[in-house]
């Protein structure tokens, strides 16, 4: 469990899949995803199963929880995944899948959290990212926690009748802001 003043983020649990149903079938939180076809049990279940094994050593994924009217509620995941023990990396993904938790700080905590996780804990030397390029609020809190723009992978994705890019970002150690309370 790692614990800031908004937020929390737990390890993820087998009951979790409820809620990762509903948030990864709602299209305006997929709207800024790269996953596009319906989410189903059974593949949230093997995402599940594949934490517990064959990612056990390379994904750090927590949801993310909050307090509301005294009650603990999981609004969204967070995670590091591909952590590469050779060249200390690994690649930063946050969805707050319950969009009545949008734009309250809550992303940018989680994520602050799970950066200094990363370089503290993790050892790593360098976190990639990535938003697509009509997602004004990750590309703001990606500016804001330190990353850099490195690029453009150019009409990366299909929506609504138009290409877009997405837009690349890397954050090294030295580049972080650390948080001083967190
Ligand atoms: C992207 C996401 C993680 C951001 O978390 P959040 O808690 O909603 O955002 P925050 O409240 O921390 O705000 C982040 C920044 O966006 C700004 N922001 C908030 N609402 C905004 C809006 N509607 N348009 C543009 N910027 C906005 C905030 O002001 C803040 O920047 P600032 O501090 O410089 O002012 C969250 O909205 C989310 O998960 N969205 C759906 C899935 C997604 O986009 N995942 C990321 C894929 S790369």
């Amino acid at each position: 469990m790692i614990k800031g003043k908004l937020v929390q983020l737990r390890p993820v649990q087998r009951s979790d899949i409820s809620y990762f149903l509903q948030w990864f079938n709602d299209p305006d939180v997929t709207q800024y995803l790269l996953m596009y076809l319906p989410m189903t049990e059974m593949v949230e279940q093997k995402f599940i199963e594949e934490l517990g094994t064959i990612r056990a050593a390379t994904s750090a994924f927590f949801v993310i929880e909050v307090e509301d009217a005294e009650k603990t509620k999981a609004i969204g995941t967070i995670g590091l995944n591909g952590i590469n023990a050779k060249d200390h990396n690994a690649t930063f993904g946050i969805a707050i899948g319950d969009k009545k938790y949008w734009s309250k700080g809550y992303g940018t905590e989680a994520a602050a959290l799970i950066i200094k996780y990363g370089f503290e804990q993790l050892n790593l030397h360098r976190i990639d990212s990535g938003a697509l390029s009509f997602n004004d609020r990750s590309i703001r809190m990606h500016l804001k926690l330190g990353f850099r723009e490195e690029g453009r992978r150019r009409e990366l994705i299909f929506r609504n009748g138009a290409y877009y890019d997405e837009v690349m970002f890397g954050l090294l150690r030295e580049d972080w802001k650390k948080p001083k309370k967190l």
